[in-house]
This record gives structure tokens, C-alpha cells and sequence, in this order.
């Protein structure tokens, strides 16, 4: 796997040695970081996949690492000559294919020193590839074209796939396209001891109007997937070799929202409400599409089975078991109702919520205020 690390001209020591040692705190062996033929930008070898390396560097950064040289890591899915037929062509062959049909999406182009074009002419030439909605405020995806000497490195990325110190604050001056929602600590569930949970968890399918706050949400993502050791990257619930391979969202009227651990942090990735496309995908179960928040517990195997082979494939079901079973408990003690929901379209739920070819969704957790309970205190 490759990644493109932008880092101050000149610096380009100081930021191999900051990039070896960070991805050597994230269990990479042998890295291999090289100069490009671009002033700034290097360019890194590693046996992880990039955009684990992007999640563990926002992770490093949480806890302390100092990033000082290393400004932004990029990764990079293909690699092409630098010739706008090749370029078009990898857009329209490999690109187009990974930008599901409801999704939007925006491109980046840096240009750099390809002398004889505009970068605005560049842009509309190769979008004509890409017969998507364009949003560049919020694109779901973003198709980064990055010009370095003679090649281009092109990739697919999320909003949340750059790791970028100008904006991994995630507070306000992030990105605009990337909007962040901080969730407050989670610092207690509902004052309930655990066997009373354990007592009240019910299966409910039926749901006031009454909307969740995101700190509800980010009381019950942080029970499923929360950093609970941030000097060792753990997590409220057990993960195979520590490896997490899940991903977490929540699905409302107002959107898809993927949570961020590292930051206890939602990240909008769709403004759009699919509760009605999720139920249809959950084989017809209307219910869900009246749910005021519909948790979707999905898996990389990938992340797992590079040291679990075959295996793997268990342990994520394993996985998203524990998670929802926590989410489960935090819902009843905050007086919240859940289901778990395991009957449903895999490739029909991937769509409705934009996932990526690598992650598999595995469970569905609809949440919200019991019918005819009494209302829970603010
Ligand atoms: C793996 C699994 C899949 C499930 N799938 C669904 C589902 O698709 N729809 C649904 O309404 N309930 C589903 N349930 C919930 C069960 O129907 C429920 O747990 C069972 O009736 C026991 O009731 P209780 O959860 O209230 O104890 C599922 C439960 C499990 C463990």
C-alpha cells in the first residue's frame, strides 16, 4: 500500500524520520519512504493498508505523538503515467466503479509542475469520466489526482481518509466538507447498574417521534466501539488482536454519520435520510424506517485477516456481536430500546449507506424512545 506524505521543502529528512518512526509505532516493520520527484512530497511504501495508516495517525496524534514535519499522508489507490488519456481512462475503468450511483462526489487535482494546463480545465475534462453528482461542498467521495513528475497517483477517498494536521483538530476549522459533530465525554449511562441493563434490555421495534440528541448517540457509539485506553488504542469492546476491524454508523433523519473513536467524534457522511432505503434493505421491516437512529455495525475483514487468515472471518461476526450487545446495554440504561437486526440485504444495506467495497455490514441495531414510555429526563 502506498501514501503521498506532504511535508515542508526542504524537510525531507526530518519527515522520513518522523514518518519511520510513526509507522513503526504502528506496528510497521519494514516502511520504505522515498523522495519524489516533487519538492514536499514523499512518497511511502508499507505493508498496512493506507487508510489504516491515516486512521492509527490520527490515533498516534491523540495520544501525543509529535507530527511536526509529516503534514498531510494521502493514500494513493493507483498510479498512472502522466497523460491525460491514461488518467481519463483509470478515472472511467477503476474509479467510476467505486462511487456507488446515489453518491456524490468531488475531485482534487494538484497539478503541480504539469506545465501547458489549468487546473480548472483539467478538472472538467476529467469529470466527463465520472457520471456521478458532483457536490464540492460535501461530496460523499472525493477522487484525488495528484501529479508527481512524470506519474499520477490517483485514489477514492473519504472525507475522513487524508490525514491532514491543518484540520485533524476536527473541531470547527476542519474541513468544510468533512462536517465534524464533537460528542460530549461519556462519562456515565444512566446511572444504571449493569444487572439492572442486563434486566431491562428488551427487543422494542416500536418508537416515540421523539428524535435522539447526538449526545445519546455518542453515548451509545462510544459503548459500542469508544476509546476506553487511548495510550494503547482500546476500545469498550474486545477486538481480535486488537486489530478493530468494525466501523460504526449512525443513520437518522439528518443523515449517515460514521463514528470516529480516536476522537469521539461524528462525521457526516451523507446529508441524506436512507432509513426507508435501510428498511427496505432489511427485507421489508418498515420499523426501521420510523426509527429515530439506526446504528450500522460493519466490518473491514480485511484488518483482521492479515494476521488471522480465514479466521478472520469469524472473529468480525464475533466482533459485531460484542459491539451491538454494549450498544444494547447502554440503550436500556439510558431508557433507550433497541433491536438487533440481522436479516437483511448485505450488498442493499451497503448501498443505501455508502460503504466501502471493503467493509461487509453485519448488523443493523435501530434505536430510539420506547412507544408510551414515559419521557426520560433531559
Ligand atoms: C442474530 C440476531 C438477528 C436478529 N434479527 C432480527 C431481525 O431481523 N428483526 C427483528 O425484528 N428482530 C431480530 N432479532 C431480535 C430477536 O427477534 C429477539 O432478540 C428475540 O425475539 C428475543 O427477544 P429479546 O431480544 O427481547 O430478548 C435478532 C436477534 C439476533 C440475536
Amino acid at each position: 500500500m502506498e501514501l503521498l506524505v506532504s511535508h515542508r521543502r526542504g524537510r525531507f529528512g526530518k519527515a522520513r524520520r518522523e514518518i519511520l518512526w510513526a509507522l513503526r509505532r504502528l506496528g510497521e516493520e519494514h516502511p520504505l519512504v522515498e523522495r519524489t520527484a516533487v519538492h514536499g512530497i514523499a512518497r511511502v511504501r508499507t505493508a498496512r493498508d493506507a487508510r489504516d495508516v491515516v486512521r492509527g495517525c490520527r490515533r498516534l496524534l491523540l495520544d501525543g505523538f509529535p507530527f511536526e514535519h509529516a503534514l498531510k499522508w494521502v493514500p494513493v489507490d493507483y498510479w498512472c503515467e502522466r497523460d491525460l488519456e491514461a488518467i481519463r481512462r483509470l478515472l472511467a475503468e477503476k474509479v467510476r466503479g467505486q462511487i456507488a450511483p446515489d453518491e456524490t462526489w468531488g475531485m482534487q487535482v494538484e497539478k503541480r509542475d504539469w506545465e501547458g494546463r489549468r487546473t480548472y480545465d483539467l478538472i472538467v475534462d476529467l469529470a466527463r469520466a465520472i457520471d456521478r453528482k458532483v457536490d464540492l461542498d460535501h461530496p460523499d467521495r472525493l477522487v484525488r489526482v495528484d501529479v508527481v513528475g512524470e506519474q499520477v497517483a490517483v485514489s477514492v477517498l473519504r472525507p475522513d481518509e487524508i490525514f491532514s494536521l491543518a484540520t485533524v483538530g476536527l473541531g470547527p476549522q476542519a474541513s468544510t466538507s468533512t462536517p465534524v459533530i464533537r460528542l460530549p465525554p461519556t462519562d456515565e449511562l444512566g446511572g444504571v447498574a449493569l444487572a439492572e441493563a442486563l434486566r431491562r434490555r428488551r427487543s422494542v421495534r416500536g418508537f416515540s417521534r421523539r428524535t435522539l440528541r447526538s449526545s445519546d448517540i455518542g453515548r451509545l457509539a462510544w459503548a459500542a466501539q469508544g476509546i476506553t485506553d487511548a495510550a494503547a488504542g482500546l476500545r469498550t469492546a474486545p477486538s481480535a488482536g486488537a486489530l478493530y476491524p468494525l466501523e460504526l454508523d449512525a443513520v437518522t433523519a439528518r443523515g449517515v454519520f460514521r463514528y470516529q473513536p480516536a476522537t469521539h467524534t461524528l462525521q457526516r457522511r451523507s446529508s441524506a435520510d436512507v432509513r426507508a432505503d435501510l428498511a427496505r434493505a432489511a427485507l421489508g421491516q418498515s420499523w426501521l424506517a420510523d426509527t429515530p437512529c439506526v446504528f450500522c455495525v460493519a466490518a473491514v475483514a480485511e484488518r483482521t485477516a492479515r494476521k488471522y487468515g480465514a479466521r478472520a472471518q469469524r472473529y468480525v461476526q464475533l466482533e459485531a456481536g460484542h459491539a451491538a450487545q454494549n450498544l444494547l446495554l447502554a440503550a436500556a440504561a439510558l431508557g433507550l430500546g433497541g433491536t438487533p437486526v440481522g436479516a437483511f440485504d448485505d450488498a442493499a444495506v451497503a448501498q443505501a449507506l455508502g460503504l466501502d467495497a471493503s467493509e461487509t455490514p453485519l448488523y443493523l441495531v435501530p434505536v430510539g424512545w420506547p412507544a408510551g414510555a414515559r419521557r426520560q429526563p433531559d
